[in-house]
């Protein structure tokens, strides 16, 4: 169903482009954008350069792949409306906290009270006072936990998860908090900070926690700063947390002026498995949102790649629905390789895409200009980025 049948001479004919995105990565961390590290997220200039290319002030796009929200902030800062559909919550969570605007000022004085609170409760354990309360994990739920963190580390993070999660704040604010949590676990863990996949770094020293929050917390507040300065105030940002498979109950026919759709790429990896400590310590499902992402990862599993493409099958349907007429939709894409098979995943897309009715209009690529470390999926599989730019028939 999923073999590659467009022909060579089609192929050759689809008008072509590149795109040569050389910035650093700390270039392309500008505002909300370095909240939290999500892996295998793109990166903001493909958002941009497709927001300001096929939309206009006040249309609304929609991002049906959220992730941690690249897409939604780009489309914010150049005032569109924009819908993010993510199943992961902690995408949904980075991806609400990075486009909500939030007074500074209430933010820094939640901070103080917090830091004050949680320095107290953690003297006050160091010299063995039984009164503190810590909010830990279950080992039902997290039976690895002991693997991933230092008694210490858990202890610490136990007295601030205590204190974040205990705020009686609206909900921006207390989420605000609850993701700076998050973006500190890898690094107060004994797991590589820069791998995909989370593995042990027997030489790791973890950054203390308190440390690590407050860098975190201070850096967030400056940016959200900046953020509200920078974006419009006339649009609205919609994040669900859903199945990108139907969409039936969330967006309307023909209601999207441009779609951005990033899936996961094929054997590349699984994303729950690379947050699951995250997820576990921000008390986000872990296990449902296992059985309920599209799976990627090993495609040396048949069945796997066959149901990989079904899945995007049926996301690309409901991209059909939904977009208006004679309004674009692009997959961004990256190839793989099976057992050293190279698999030409853009053209499968293609194909299943042009079966639905669209019609591949461009295809925009992109070399990656950095790899994501030891652990990570071959780089070499990965040559290149595809943006197809799908019109409709
Ligand atoms: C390549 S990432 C998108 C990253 C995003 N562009 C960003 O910059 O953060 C693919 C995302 O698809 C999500 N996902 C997997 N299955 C999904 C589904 N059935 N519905 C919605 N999202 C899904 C994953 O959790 C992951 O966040």
């Amino acid at each position: 169903m999923w073999n590659a049948h467009i022909t060579e001479e089609d192929y050759k004919i689809i008008p072509k482009e590149e795109w040569d995105i050389r910035d650093t990565i700390p270039q392309l961390a500008y505002l909300t954008h370095n909240f939290v590290r999500y892996y295998g997220k793109y990166i903001p200039p493909i958002a941009t350069n497709l927001v300001k290319r096929y939309t206009e002030r006040q249309d609304i796009i929609l991002d049906n792949f959220a992730g941690c929200g690249t897409g939604l902030v780009e489309a914010k800062l150049h005032g569109r409306n924009s819908i993010g559909v993510e199943i992961n919550p902690l995408g949904v969570l980075a991806s609400k906290v990075k486009t909500t605007i939030i007074d500074p000022r209430k933010l820094s004085d939640t901070f103080m009270d917090l830091l004050q609170k949680s320095s107290l409760d953690i003297s006050n354990l160091e010299e063995k006072n039984n009164e503190v309360t810590l909010s830990i994990p279950s080992k039902a739920d997290f039976s690895s936990i002991d693997k991933w963190f230092t008694s210490k580390q858990i202890n610490h993070l136990g007295v601030l998860r205590h204190h974040v999660f205990g705020l009686e704040e609206d909900d921006a604010l207390k989420d605000f908090f609850k993701l700076a949590f998050g973006a500190i676990i890898r690094r107060c863990s004994l797991a590589f900070d820069g791998e995909v996949r989370p593995h042990i770094n027997k030489k790791k020293k973890p950054r203390k926690v308190l440390v690590a929050f407050k860098d975190k917390v201070e850096d967030m507040i400056e940016r959200m700063k900046l953020f509200s300065q920078e974006t419009a105030k006339d649009v609205f940002t919609k994040v669900f947390q859903h199945d990108s498979r139907d969409l039936q109950k969330i967006v309307d026919d023909e209601s999207v002026d441009l779609i951005i759709s990033h899936p996961p790429y094929l054997n590349a990896f699984d994303y729950a498995p690379v947050f699951k400590p995250t997820m576990h310590w921000l008390d986000l499902k872990y296990l449902t949102t296992r059985k309920e992402e599209i799976r990627a990862w090993p495609a040396t599993n048949k069945k796997l790649v066959d149901k990989y493409f079904s899945d995007l099958d049926k996301c690309l349907t409901e991209m059909y629905r939904v977009i208006k007429p004679n309004r674009k939709c692009c997959v961004v894409i990256g190839d793989c390789t099976i057992r050293k098979k190279p698999l030409a995943t853009h053209k499968v897309i293609i194909n299943l895409a042009t079966d639905k009715g669209f019609k591949i209009e461009r295809i925009i690529s992109r070399k990656p200009w950095y790899t994501t470390g030891r652990y990570s999926y071959d780089p070499r599989a990965l040559k290149l980025e595809y943006i197809l730019v799908f019109g409709l028939n």
